[in-house]
């Protein structure tokens, strides 16, 4: 089978490689659709520090399950599944409190273990979720990024009564525009980024308000409206202070940045308002939730897709997602 692999930070190749067996308890998926995300390119590159080398990147992916191991119904091979690339023990602290996506074993398939930029990929049976016939084939790669989403909004506890503010409009924050619109009936959401292409998306996806912060600051661009709901998925570690000042008293804030600079707000400027802070990691079993989601049509993952590229080009489509984010969101191989 053809496997795209970083052999070491900087080196993508396309390898043939073994056909995997399944162990016990696991499923080989043999993969369809897979869509690149910012971290297959920090892999590629030697910036994600989780990740361990050589390895198959990918880790949004869609396919049908054509083996499995010892444990696992046979019946199921056959079946349309997208996978959670989130592996937890399923006993440690977190895991037993239902938060296996910070286990203190995570392995992360694409980042830990090998993934799904590969003509076939393994998985725990468990990680494996069949994904209705109202989701095509070519759509089911997205059900991940949107679980994002949803993780952080089951903090949030998005009310129909608030006004959100989401720095960024890549694919993290147009899902979570997307799930407060679509999802959570929020009244208004307005969005800030640099990129006018990725305003015009955020529109798309439902936003009502737009807002280039590029030049002017959203203080003056807001005329006073305070946000009650904040969601960073622009994640420089300068947004965070910026967030605290333009909140309403009594706004939640969520975080999703890995920046390892800190962050610099005083304690004054949280407790004044009670602001309530949270980040949110991967997926804690959030597929059931956005595979209904999309089930329902109540988002529109379609929106988000600008490229399907064949496997074959992987390292130009890599290359086009990082390079020009006016015409780029998400970039989704057609793998068979
Ligand atoms: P992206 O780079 O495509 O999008 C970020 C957007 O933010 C860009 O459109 C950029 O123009 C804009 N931006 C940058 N600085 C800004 C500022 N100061 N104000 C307003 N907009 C600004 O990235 P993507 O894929 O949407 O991911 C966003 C972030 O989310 C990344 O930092 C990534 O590491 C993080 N992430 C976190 C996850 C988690 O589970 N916590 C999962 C996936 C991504
Ligand atoms: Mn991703
Ligand atoms: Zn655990």
């Amino acid at each position: 089978m053809k496997s795209v692999v970083i052999a070491e930070p900087g080196k993508l190749v396309l390898e043939t490689r073994a056909l995997p067996e399944p162990a016990a308890g696991e499923v080989r998926v043999k993969v369809k659709f897979a869509s690149i995300c910012g971290s297959d390119v920090h892999i590629w590159h030697g910036h994600n520090p989780f990740a361990r080398y050589p390895r198959v990147i990918g880790h949004e992916f869609f396919g049908v399950i054509d083996a499995v191991g010892a444990g696992v119904e046979a019946a199921r091979i056959g079946e349309r599944v997208a996978v959670d690339p989130v592996v937890s023990c399923g006993h440690c602290y977190p895991c037993s409190v239902g938060r296996p996506n910070v286990c203190s074993e995570l392995q992360v398939i694409g980042v830990h273990r090998d993934g799904g930029f590969s003509d076939y990929a393994v998985a725990p049976a468990r990680n494996a979720y069949r994904v209705p016939e109202a989701i095509p084939d070519k759509l089911a790669s997205l059900i991940e990024p949107f679980t994002i989403a949803a993780n952080i909004c089951a903090f949030l506890q998005p009310q129909p009564n608030d006004v959100a503010l989401i720095f960024g409009a890549g694919p993290m924050g147009l899902t979570a525009i997307q799930a407060l619109k679509g999802v959570y009936k929020v009244k208004k959401v307005i969005v800030a980024d640099r990129l006018p292409e990725r305003l015009a998306m955020a529109k798309e996806s439902g936003a009502d308000v737009t807002l280039d912060n590029s030049e002017i600051p959203l203080a003056a661009q807001l005329e006073g409206e305070k946000p009650t709901l904040i969601i960073d998925a622009a994640c420089h570690p300068a947004i965070l202070a910026e967030a605290v000042a333009l909140a309403s008293p009594a706004a939640r804030i969520g975080l999703l940045g890995f920046s390892g600079e800190p962050c610099t707000v005083t304690q004054q400027s949280l407790t004044s308002k009670e602001l309530s802070l949270f980040t949110s990691r991967l997926n804690s079993q959030r597929f059931p939730q956005v595979i209904e989601w999309m089930e329902k049509g109540l988002i529109a993952p379609e929106k988000l897709v600008t490229h399907y590229l064949p496997l074959n080009d992987v390292e130009a489509a890599m290359t086009l997602f990082e390079k020009d984010p006016r015409s780029c969101c998400k970039v989704i191989l057609e793998v068979s």
